[in-house]
């Protein structure tokens, strides 16, 4: 058999696609490597979204080439392939700028990989894929799932209609295709058969799920959480990435209606300065933002927020800056990712004139995570001595230590709990560390009582 090594950078969507890409390869042959050095192939998966993930890219492919110029030396072949959101935007530049790589394949195009290795095998100098027929993709990829613990990834959701003017999502993922909910409902039930127990769905703008049933119903995110909730064996939901806009009435309420729901939410805000949220075309006001924030906690007063923000977009102003901090100390966040602009080629805003010279940038970013941290440090505080329930997910470095997730997605460990991977406990938390919790096996139950749907 030969070996495959997937490198993974990017978003759960990425990582999501090298499980299938793994899956689908499989089928021909290839059994997983745990390095490159194992590998007859290597995958870099590849993420688009800011200069540095991209430069990433490049100094991991020259890493490669240098294996594989030994490799060939000791008589053995390696095949180099690049996969992901750099693929798409950069196709055929990867191979002018690093020749050793024998295949560029898009987001929506590798399931045809089994055809590009066979090329290649003919004798082909380099295949390239980068069209969009999401549908097919979905289509011929193997129905088979494999789980590599108890939660999982699905992806429901693909590319984006939003067009922020920072973002290179809708370009390099494409339009936004919702898949058909029999499918995923399916796939949800093959997963439950491998021992999952916590599904996350997954769309780079997932609460913009809208799909027709094979019964000509219309099914939005919220109709398909019911369905999912409805499955035996799952315990835990999430979804991931929300836009503001696209929070519907239904999916709020389903936060009060499914229990299984977690308790969290992902919902960017990017800035909370009204006229830097217009220049970015994100289509919602910071008192739409506030408002839906509310709503949202009424739904589920144990609701956890998290977010992303973006500082130094071009034109922020200290009092543009000023108002996002403003946002983050009335919302309060568990948890939030913070980033400088980045300035992305073809998107709009990479064109303005009004670019903020990066030492601004990284003040601004430091004072915002500075907040943010102290917010994430409460929240886990006030989470100390009470009793949570935790999946465990795998086990810990310590012998007999088992690490899982409370329902607000802090990783807890627990000694003495490792025969215990795979499934739900109520643990006490003993103690908060700066990175995780420390919890104790708890005999009583939880006190949230369960919601019935
Ligand atoms: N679909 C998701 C975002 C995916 S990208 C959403 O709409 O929320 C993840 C995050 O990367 C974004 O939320 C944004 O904060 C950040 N990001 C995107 N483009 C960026 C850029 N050009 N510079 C810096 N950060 C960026
Ligand atoms: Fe990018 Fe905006 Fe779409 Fe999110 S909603 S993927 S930030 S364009
Ligand atoms: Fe990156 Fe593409 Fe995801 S650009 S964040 S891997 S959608």
């Amino acid at each position: 058999m030969k070996k495959l090594f997937l490198k993974t950078y990017g978003c759960q969507m990425n990582v999501y696609d090298s499980g299938r890409m793994a899956e689908l390869l499989a089928g021909v042959g290839y059994a997983p490597a745990s390095t490159a050095e194992d590998a007859d192939m290597v995958i870099v998966n590849t993420c688009h979204i800011r200069e540095k993930a991209s430069e990433k890219m490049y100094s991991e492919l020259g890493r490669l080439r240098r294996l594989k110029e030994r490799k060939a030396q000791n008589g053995q072949a390696m095949l180099i392939a690049v996969a992901g959101c750099v693929a798409q935007a950069e196709g055929e530049e990867i191979i002018r700028r690093q020749s050793a790589v024998d295949m560029v394949v898009g987001p929506q195009s590798y399931h045809r990989l089994p055809e590009m290795i066979a090329q290649i095998a003919r004798g082909v100098g380099y295949t390239l894929e980068t069209d969009f027929p999401a549908q097919e993709k979905f289509d011929s990829l193997p129905q088979e799932r494999s789980a590599s613990g108890p939660a999982a990834f699905l992806t429901v959701q693909e590319g984006c209609d939003r067009f922020c003017t920072f973002c290179v999502v809708p370009y390099t993922r494409g339009a936004e295709f919702s898949r058909p909910p029999e499918r995923i409902v399916a796939e949800a039930r093959r997963l439950v058969e491998k021992g999952v127990r916590e599904i996350t769905l997954l769309g780079q703008n997932v609460n913009a799920y809208r799909a027709s049933a094979v019964s000509g119903e219309f099914w939005t995110l919220a109709r398909l959480l019911h369905a999912l909730a409805g499955i035996e064996g799952i315990a835990r939901l999430r979804y991931t990435t929300s836009h503001p806009r696209d929070m519907s009435d239904d999916l709020i309420a389903a936060h009060r209606e499914l229990d299984c729901l977690m308790p969290y939410l992902h919902l960017p805000v990017q800035s909370g300065s009204n006229p830097v949220l217009a220049a970015m075309n994100r289509q919602h006001t910071r008192e739409n933002y506030l408002e839906l924030v509310s709503r949202v906690r009424d739904a589920r007063p144990d609701i956890a927020l998290s977010s992303d923000f973006i500082v130094g977009f071009p034109g922020e102003t200290d009092a543009d800056f000023a108002a996002t901090l403003g946002l983050v100390r009335q919302v309060g966040y568990a948890q939030a990712f913070s980033f400088k602009y980045s300035a992305r080629p073809g998107t709009p805003a990479a064109a303005s004139a009004k670019q903020i010279p990066d030492a601004v940038k990284s003040e601004r970013l430091g004072v915002l995570q500075a907040l943010l941290s102290e917010q994430q440090a409460s929240f886990n505080a006030s989470c100390g001595n009470r009793i949570v329930p935790v999946l465990f997910e795998k086990r810990g470095f310590k012998p007999g230590q088992a690490i899982g997730r409370s329902p607000w997605l802090q990783p807890v460990h627990v000694e003495n709990a490792v025969h215990l991977v795979g499934t739900l406990e109520h643990v006490r938390i003993a103690e908060v560390l700066p990175h995780s919790l420390r919890g104790e096996l708890a005999t009583v139950e939880c006190s949230r009582p369960r919601v019935t749907h």
